[in-house]
Parts: structure tokens; C-alpha cells; sequence
């Protein structure tokens, strides 16, 4: 059980309250020319991965007070009851227990005594000799043809983060091509098998429950698909593999025992690339590479796990929103990979942390009066830079922003990398300083404008800067430190969670809408017109029908 703690209540929240009132006007700029060490001192370096946040409103009281906070709510107790694979998803009475899939010692990871990790490597290995036939041509298609092409169709957790590490890790590619079909759009899937061939294509079914509306109907259509060509359902096995906890809709679907990849009730969706669902990344960067991305993570767990919060990246990175979000009221929070492999980052993490975070109850099953999790969003740079980052630098709202980059091109042509990275070196630069009204004149002045011009235009060209940032510079991208980065944000968002005292693994807010599609579905197949909902709504529908 976690603790439950409303976090307003602690004697740390209250001290932060009078904390902010002193540091709501302080420049960060001041703070830097006053403390020679402030970069070094809050920066921290974990494997290939440097990570400098102190490009924030922070001084060493803010730290101690927002770690003083993490204790007072109970993190260091929430951490070890999730490692001790006790059932912190209270309200779906499960465990959370991502963690044992990347557990690389071998140590035995229990869930309500039994020891996960035989039937953990038992579907790993599962997977690596899948992979390997596949990748290497062994495995064959109904007309004897080795594979080409995988679809994996799922959607939620079962697409974004196999998409997103797929899309990080092209350059490890295999000879195999993996594509992504998730939308319940037809147009998802049509476009995606036009122009694959089904001798040679092999589609993944992913999905925890086998149930998902989106993903069952893309896997029915991929099978007529499929059916179309191979005319014979025999063949359905050749080509045709599921990831789901589901067994009994995993057979009803036609896929044989054999074909299906578990994994269990312990792994929520949105933390599941590293069960059975990583399959398509297996089979896009190879099985040892796949492996590389689960010990990456699992480096991090054993950090998150021992240091101490001083110097543990998760719940530093956990405070400083928590600040940001709770104090300043910052709504926001933008992830900006300077990578473009790494462009589904933030919509990765839009379900990673929205989901987890967007709770308005607290344990106690009481309303909060307090801010929980910000809203995620994000784009690679430079082209952010030409799109929202205007509004990030002038506009009324304050959005705290991670800069993520390697070091280390995966295409060092001419000199792209030292020009992608004097951006974000520049933009964190630029967000903290800003420009003065005095420096802007000055400009002004050496240009030849006139005191009439100046006096017209200085306003608008005047950056207020103390725009929070942390800077997160890694060698390169790596499918270990790639594993690692994702497991530092995962275990930042359950920090972040317990400090809220939400529950961070559950996602009821999905279903009402699911409730309603349900039953508005049926409406939409005949011609009468509908009365049963509130007057927009029967409108919309009743104008659909007459529309189409
Ligand atoms: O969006 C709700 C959700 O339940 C996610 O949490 C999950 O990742 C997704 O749907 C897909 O679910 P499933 O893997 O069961 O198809």
C-alpha cells in the first residue's frame, strides 16, 4: 500500500510556499553570476548521459525543500514497494512491475511470492528465436518466401513506444521493415499494406487485453488482407503472431498457442515495450540490440533504486516539475529532442506521463485542490524552434522545456550536428538570459535607427528570459542509453505521482468514451434519426447520416 499524503498538507509545502514568494522574481541570471559553480554543481553525469538543470529558478534551499517534499510523501517508501512487486495500481488491485522485464542480474523479482523473472526469460528467449528467424530469412511465408515486411498493429502503449524506440534506432536497423498501424481510421491501414506484399508480410497483433476496438478491427482487416491472397485460413499461422495477456481471445482471433507472446497483468500498457510488446522493436533493430535498449533501462532502475535523492536523476527531474507545475503554475512541460530519429519522443511521452499523471483524485479517493500532471507536448528541434518556440520566449505562459541531444551524429554530414546543436545549445541560452530593454537599445542605436523607431519597436523586442530549462546531452543514441533515457522519464512521472499521491498506473479516464462510441456505433448503422443524446450530439449524428 502506499502512503497517502496530501502533499499541501507537509511542513515542506509549506515551506516552499513561503520559499516561492523569494524566488518567484530571482533571475537565474543573477544566480549564475554570483555562483561560478551553479553549472557544475547541478549537473550530473549517469553512463553516456550528462544531464545540467541549472538552467532552473532554483538555489540550494529550493532542492533541499522539493527533496524534503519527495520524503515527506512518501517516494523513498513508494519506490520500494514498487521494486518489491507489491500492488501500487490499487485500484486495479496489480502490481507495477515494469522493472522485473529489464532485470538484467537475475536477481529473483517476486509478485505475490512467486518469482517473475523464469517465465520473464522464458518469453524473452521466445522472442530471440522468433527474431532470429525472422531477421535471418529462415522463418518462411505460405508460399515459402522469407519475410520482408512487419506490421505490428496495436495502439496505446502497444504502438507508441515500439514506434518511438523503432524510429530512435533506425540506424540498427535489420533487413526487416517494420511499419505501425494503430488508428481505427481505415486509411491507417490501407496506406500502410498498400504496396506490401502478403507472401512476404508478417503482422504482430499487440495487445494486453485483445479487446481494444482499434486494434481488433485492424487485425480483422489485415487477416481479410491476408485471407485475400493466401486463401487458405492454414496459413493464417505463418503470418499472424500476438502479444497480449489475453490467451483465450489470442485463440479465438485464430492465432495458435504457439504464436503468442505473454506477458502479464503486472505491466501496464504504457510501460510495456519492454514485455512481449517489444517484439516488432526486436525484429526491427535485432534481438541483442532490443536486449541492449532492456539493460540500458535496467542501469537506471539500479540508480533510481539506490542513490540518493540528491543525486537521483528520476526525482530531481520529478521535483523541479513538481515546482514548476504546483508553484509557478506552469501548465506545460515540453520534451524537444534534437535528434530527428527521436521525433516520437514527446508524443511517447504524452501517453507516458498524461496518462499516468492526468488524475484529479488522490489516493484517498478524495478530489485534489492541487495541480497534478502538466500536459506533455513537444517537437524536434530546430523545427519547434520555427513553429511554438516563439510563445516559449515571449509569450504569458511559462513552459518549462527538457533539450535532449546526442553528441554524436548517427549521419555526421558536413557540419549539420554542430549547427543542430548550437540551436539548443543557443535556445537555453536564450531562455534564460532573454534580451533587456537596455541591450535592445543599444542594438538599436549601433544599427542607426532613429529614437522615433526605437521608442516604436523596443518593447517588442525584449526578452524577459528566466525560462526554465534542463539540458540533457547524451554521447549518442544508443540502444542502451536510449533504454536508459526512457526509464529515467518513466521513473520521473512515477515520482511525480506519488508526490501528488494519485495513482499513477491506472487510466479510468479512458473509458467513458469507449462507453459512449459503444453505444453510438449501432446508431450509426441504420437511417433513423437519433433522439437519445443531448441536442448536439443527436445533431452531429443525425447530419453524419444525412451527409454521407
Ligand atoms: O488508451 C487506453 C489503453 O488502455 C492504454 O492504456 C493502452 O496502452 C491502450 O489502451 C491499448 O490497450 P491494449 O494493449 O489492451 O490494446
Amino acid at each position: 500500500m502506499l502512503k497517502t499524503v496530501n502533499p499541501t498538507s507537509t511542513t515542506a509545502w509549506k515551506a516552499l510556499e513561503a520559499h516561492f514568494a523569494d524566488m518567484k522574481d530571482v533571475q537565474m541570471k543573477d544566480l549564475f553570476d554570483t555562483d561560478k559553480d551553479r553549472a557544475d554543481k547541478f549537473s550530473l553525469t549517469f553512463n553516456d548521459i550528462f544531464v545540467d538543470y541549472s538552467k532552473n529558478i532554483i538555489n540550494d534551499d529550493t532542492l533541499k525543500l522539493l527533496l524534503d517534499l519527495a520524503k515527506e510523501t512518501g517516494v523513498a517508501e513508494g519506490i520500494k514497494s514498487m521494486f518489491a512487486g507489491e500492488h501500487i495500481n490499487e485500484t486495479e488491485d496489480r502490481a507495477v512491475f515494469h522493472v522485473a522485464l529489464r532485470n538484467q542480474s537475475n536477481e529473483p523479482m517476486k509478485v505475490d511470492g512467486e518469482d517473475v523473472m523464469t517465465e520473464v526469460n522464458h518469453v524473452l528467449r521466445q522472442m530471440k528465436e522468433f527474431t532470429e528467424k525472422v531477421t535471418s530469412g529462415e522463418w518462411k511465408g505460405y508460399t515459402g518466401k522469407s519475410i520482408t515486411d512487419v506490421v505490428n498493429i496495436g495502439i496505446g502503449g502497444s504502438d507508441l513506444g515500439p514506434y518511438m524506440v523503432t524510429e530512435a534506432l533506425k540506424p540498427y536497423k535489420t533487413n526487416v521493415d517494420v511499419h505501425f498501424v494503430s488508428n481505427v481510421d481505415g486509411t491507417h491501414i490501407a496506406e500502410t499494406l498498400n504496396g506490401l506484399n502478403p507472401e512476404t508480410t508478417m503482422f504482430i497483433i499487440a495487445s494486453k487485453t485483445f479487446t481494444t476496438q482499434e486494434t481488433m478491427t485492424n487485425a480483422n482487416s489485415a487477416r481479410d488482407w491476408f485471407l485475400d491472397a493466401a486463401k487458405s485460413e492454414n496459413h493464417i499461422m505463418m503470418h499472424f503472431v500476438a502479444l497480449s495477456t489475453n490467451e483465450e481471445k489470442v485463440r479465438e482471433f485464430g492465432i495458435a498457442p504457439e504464436n503468442m507472446f505473454r506477458f502479464w497483468d503486472w505491466v501496464g500498457g504504457r510501460y510495456s515495450l519492454w514485455s512481449a510488446i517489444g517484439l516488432s522493436i526486436a525484429c526491427s533493430i535485432g534481438f541483442d540490440n532490443y536486449q541492449e535498449v532492456l539493460k540500458g533501462a535496467h542501469a537506471m532502475d539500479n540508480h533510481f533504486k539506490t542513490a540518493d535523492f540528491e543525486e537521483n536523476l528520476p526525482v530531481l527531474l520529478a521535483v523541479l516539475g513538481v515546482w514548476y507545475n504546483n508553484f509557478f503554475g506552469a501548465e506545460s512541460h515540453a520534451l524537444l529532442p534534437y535528434d530527428q530519429y527521436m521525433h516520437r519522443f514527446a508524443a511517447y511521452f504524452q501517453q507516458g506521463d498524461m496518462e499516468s499523471n492526468g488524475k484529479n483524485v488522490d489516493r484517498a479517493g478524495e478530489v485534489v485542490d492541487y495541480q497534478t500532471g502538466p500536459i506533455i507536448w513537444g517537437e524536434p528541434g530546430t523545427n519547434g524552434q520555427h513553429a511554438f518556440y516563439q510563445l516559449i520566449h515571449q509569450g504569458t505562459k511559462m513552459i518549462p522545456a527538457d533539450f535532449i541531444a546526442p553528441a554524436i551524429s548517427q549521419n555526421p554530414i558536413g557540419d549539420h550536428h554542430a549547427k543542430l546543436l548550437s540551436n539548443f545549445f543557443a535556445q537555453t541560452e536564450a531562455l534564460m538570459t532573454g534580451k533587456s530593454e537596455e541591450t535592445v537599445v543599444a542594438e538599436f542605436k549601433a544599427a542607426g535607427k532613429s529614437d522615433e523607431e526605437i521608442e516604436k519597436l523596443k518593447t517588442f523586442k525584449v526578452f524577459e528570459g528566466n525560462r526554465p530549462t534542463n539540458s540533457i546531452l547524451m554521447k549518442k543514441v544508443t540502444p542502451f542509453t536510449l533504454g536508459t533515457l526512457i526509464a529515467m522519464y518513466e521513473h520521473k512521472i512515477f515520482v511525480q505521482g506519488l508526490v501528488w499521491n494519485i495513482f499513477s498506473f491506472d487510466q479510468w479516464g479512458v473509458e467513458l468514451g469507449k462507453q459512449l462510441a459503444n453505444k453510438i456505433l449501432p446508431e450509426l448503422e441504420n437511417n433513423d434519426k437519433i433522439t437519445s443524446h443531448d441536442s448536439s450530439t443527436n445533431q452531429l449524428i443525425n447530419k453524419y447520416k444525412e451527409m454521407r
